[in-house]
């Protein structure tokens, strides 16, 4: 797909189709993420790829939407905040915006290949880390529900205007 319209096609998809995500598609989504740059190239991020029955209940308990339950993969990216770069001026920790470059990666190669992704910080954070078992210093930054929409529409971007965002020095 052209990049400009990608940009313009990809939103939040909240309701999936049963349908399988293919593996070769699942693979080319995993790399696309895992392309992404990172601060000082540590990528401090991981993705796990939840797919089984069971696992995907447990993790549809962290974030109670029912559109969430629908969705045939969930991809947990969690953030390794001992290995990130921090700023040496005045210590910031780059994990999320890593994290954050890698989402994006992944979200828009799903776009391309027809499939749908949607962002989701609003869930129990508690849970989720039981739930992989994470050790403390690993923290869940987003949990991403992946499968072909069920709805073919594609809304309007409700954005702000360009000169509402821009300045131009
Ligand atoms: C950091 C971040 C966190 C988000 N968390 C949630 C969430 O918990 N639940 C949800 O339904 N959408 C969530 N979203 C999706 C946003 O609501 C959505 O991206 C925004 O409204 C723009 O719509 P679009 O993605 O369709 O272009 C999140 C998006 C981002 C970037």
């Amino acid at each position: 797909m052209d990049f400009k319209h990608l940009v313009n096609t990809r939103y939040s998809v909240r309701s999936y189709s049963s349908q399988p995500v293919e593996e070769e598609k699942l693979m080319l989504v995993l790399e696309a993420a895992c392309k992404a740059p990172s601060a000082v190239n540590y990528q401090p991020v991981k993705f796990y790829v939840i797919k089984s029955p069971g696992k995907l209940q447990e993790i549809f308990g962290c974030y109670h939407r029912t559109w969430f339950s629908t969705a045939p993969v969930v991809i947990v990216v969690t953030g390794l905040h001992s290995i990130a770069w921090k700023r040496g001026s005045d210590g910031k920790d780059h994990t999320d915006i890593d994290a954050a470059i890698a989402i994006d990666h992944l979200t828009l190669q799903a776009a391309d290949l027809g499939l749908g992704t949607c962002w989701i910080c609003n869930f129990d954070v508690e849970k989720t880390s039981k739930t992989l078992g994470l050790s403390s210093g690993e923290e869940p930054i987003a949990l991403i529900p992946l499968g072909y929409p069920s709805d073919e529409n594609i809304p309007v971007k409700k954005r702000k205007r360009l000169n509402e965002m821009v300045e131009w020095l």
